[in-house]
Parts: structure tokens; C-alpha cells; sequence
């Protein structure tokens, strides 16, 4: 009988998913014959009666290395260790089912596992390994927010998606003679931000990293007009906050879902500025998720495929609870209890921090 291999790509979808869904399922079939099965939307495929799973072959799987989003689905909602269920009064509790979970897949005869996703998916492998599961993490997000990996798949095509959009919109704030917002996702951590203000030329860029003066980034506008320009450009994090203030963000009323939406910033820059008396016309683009749909780059492809390869070798060596892992120019394999440990800030006193500001870009400090 041929051994049994499952994916599951969960969280937000990003650009890559399924390059490296194609990656394993070639390097598990070629030369070692394993059977791949997909659990559609993330684990909720073994969870669901009856299962949602599906097989990968290589057939398949021809040719989806160019495809954006995943050809298994995916979800940030329910999950082994919080499946939601509805109490009789109609509100929404979550149970733990992760024996279940670890039942069934005994049941189908599963031997090891391959879960690509996030900082909330590598959270939920290092607890599936530490109750016994042969599970490998492959980091995946455009936020760019999982530390032990000098990136993740899916940061650089949103990087390339965000700075087109400055690019387009450095144009119409010239011709306009306005400020132009841009928001950009990134949760917590202004990768996506700072990248794209850096390729595009923005004049201000503010990130979660550095709380910001809003009379910081007036003076940088009035320094601006001062030398005869009338226009400017701002790339703003979602999760960038004033100093004296918070994320702005709504609280998440589905069962099982993420708890904090975040969204907004640009709109509370905007108003913010017409408080603080700038009178240039604003207008303010949210990019939302454009920034995860569509085709990879060639990098995120790239890089894509070398962890999906290196996933699979590691299910030969048996090395449960790693997560693969980019440490130029190598793959490696981390501990999944060190991937998840910290958060991947920017360092405020990295080189691209000190790069924006060498350009004269304010980060409204
Ligand atoms: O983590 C990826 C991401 O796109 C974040 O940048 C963003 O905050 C969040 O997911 C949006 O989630 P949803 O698709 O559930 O709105």
C-alpha cells in the first residue's frame, strides 16, 4: 500500500499556495510513490462528516504553479483545537477537538502531514505536534510576519501589486495636486508598507513598528510644498496607529474567526490631517486584497517550490514539528517552537529603516 501524505493550506490565501501544493505533490510521487491527499479549507476537511479531502496528483496538479489562491481551499475559521459550535440560545462556543482530529486521521491512514500557512496555522502544527502528529509547517503570507524565515511566499508579488498601485497613484496625485493615501495589509508588522513606499518613491510612510506624530508628518508635507511641490504620496500600514491611539480595527462576530479585523487607518490619516489643518484635497485608496489574489512572481514561484521540495524531504527524514524555513541561499529546517516564539517586527534600526529615512521618506517620527 502506498503511504499517505496530506496538505492543508490554511489562514489567508496568498500568491505561491499552490506552487508549493505542486512542489510535494512531484517530489512525493515521482521518486517515492506516496500518495497526497488535499483536506479542503484548511483542516476543517477532516473535521467536516463527511471529510472534505481530495486526491493530489500529479495530473492535478499540472501546471497550478501560476495560479494565485489554493486549489484546497482554505479558511481562517475553526480548526482542531477550536471548532465552533452553536449553543442553543444561538450563540457561537468553540471545542476542542483535536483527538478527534488525530482519530481520523488514523482512520484514513495517514502518516504524515504538511500544514502551509501562517503564524495562526504554524501555531496550530506546534500544537498538533505536541499531542503526537507527524506534521511539517511551511510558512506562507503576504505580511511577511513569521520570524525564523528571511522570508515567507506571497510577501514580494503583494509587494510588487502595492508598489503599482503607488506608482499609479503618484501619478494622479501630480496631476490632481493632492495627497494621495494608500493602506496596505500587514497585520501587525509594516513589511508590505515600507517595501512598497520604498519601490514607489512615497514621500511618507508609516508603519506599525513606529507609533506616529501626526505633526511629524505635517511638517514633513509642509517641508514638501516649501520646495515648490503641491503633491505627495502616503503609504500607510493597516496596523500603523498615532502614538497616543490604537489599531484601528473592528471586533470579528463569526464563530472560530480571527477576533480583530484591522482596517481603517487610512481613513483616520486622512481625517487627522484635515484636523491638523492641512488643506491640500486628500483622497485615500484602500488595497485590500488585491494584494493576495492572482498570479506569483517568479520569486514567490521560486521560493514556493524549494519549501514545498524541502517539506517533502523532511517527511522522508521524519523530522516533525520543523518548519521550513529561508536562510539565504539555503532551506533549512527550524524548530516550529522557535518559528512561532517571536513575532517578525521591522527592526527600527535595521538598514531598510535607515534606507527609507536616508531617501527622505518620514516615517512620522
Ligand atoms: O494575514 C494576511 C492578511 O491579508 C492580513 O494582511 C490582513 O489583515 C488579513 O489577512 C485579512 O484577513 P481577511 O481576509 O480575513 O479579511
Amino acid at each position: 500500500m502506498k503511504k499517505r501524505l496530506l496538505v492543508a493550506t490554511g489562514g489567508g490565501d496568498c500568491p505561491g499556495l499552490n506552487a508549493v501544493i505542486r512542489a510535494v505533490v512531484k517530489r512525493a510521487s515521482h521518486e517515492h510513490n506516496w500518495e497526497v491527499l488535499g483536506s479542503v479549507d484548511a483542516f476543517n476537511g477532516i473535521l467536516q462528516d463527511p471529510m472534505h479531502i481530495i486526491e493530489l496528483t500529479p495530473e492535478r496538479v499540472a501546471g497550478i504553479h501560476v495560479q494565485g489562491g489554493t486549489i484546497i481551499g482554505t479558511t481562517n475559521k475553526g480548526g482542531p483545537f477550536t471548532w465552533p459550535v452553536k449553543n442553543q440560545d444561538g450563540t457561537w462556543s468553540t471545542v476542542d477537538r483535536s483527538q478527534d482530529f488525530m482519530d481520523r486521521l488514523r482512520y484514513q491512514n495517514i502518516e504524515a502531514l504538511i500544514n502551509i500557512g501562517g503564524d495562526g496555522s504554524q501555531r496550530i502544527s506546534h500544537k498538533l505536534f505536541e499531542i503526537g502528529c507527524p506534521i511539517i509547517g511551511v510558512p506562507k503570507t503576504i505580511d511577511n510576519d513569521l520570524s525564523s524565515t528571511d522570508f515567507t511566499f506571497g510577501f514580494q508579488t503583494a509587494v510588487d501589486v502595492a508598489t503599482d498601485a503607488v506608482d499609479k497613484l503618484v501619478t494622479t496625485a501630480a496631476s490632481h495636486h493632492r495627497i494621495l493615501i494608500l493602506e496596505v495589509m500587514g497585520r501587525y508588522a509594516g513589511w508590505i508598507a515600507l517595501h512598497s513606499a520604498i519601490a514607489g518613491g512615497a514621500e511618507v510612510c508609516l508603519i506599525p513598528e513606529i507609533p506616529y506624530s501626526i505633526d511629524k508628518v505635517m511638517d514633513a508635507i509642509n517641508q514638501r510644498i516649501d520646495k515648490g511641490h503641491d503633491f505627495a504620496n502616503i503609504v500607510i500600514a493597516e496596523g500603523a496607529r498615532p502614538i497616543d491611539g490604537e489599531m484601528t480595527y473592528i471586533e470579528s462576530e463569526e464563530p472560530g474567526a480571527m477576533k480583530m479585523k484591522l482596517g481603517g487607518a487610512g481613513l483616520r490619516l486622512s481625517q487627522e490631517l484635515k484636523d491638523a489643518g492641512c488643506t491640500i484635497d486628500i483622497r485615500e485608496t484602500i488595497l485590500g486584497h488585491l494584494q493576495r489574489g492572482g498570479t506569483p512572481n517568479a520569486f514567490d514561484r521560486i521560493l514556493a517550490s524549494q519549501f514545498g521540495v524541502k517539506a517533502f524531504e523532511l517527511v522522508l527524514e521524519q523530522k516533525w514539528g520543523s518548519m521550513v524555513a529561508y536562510h539565504h541561499p539555503n532551506i533549512v529546517a527550524v524548530p516550529l517552537a522557535e518559528a512561532i516564539r517571536k513575532y517578525n517586527y521591522i527592526d527600527v534600526s535595521s538598514d531598510l529603516v535607515a534606507t527609507a529615512r536616508g531617501l527622505g521618506i518620514s516615517l512620522g517620527d
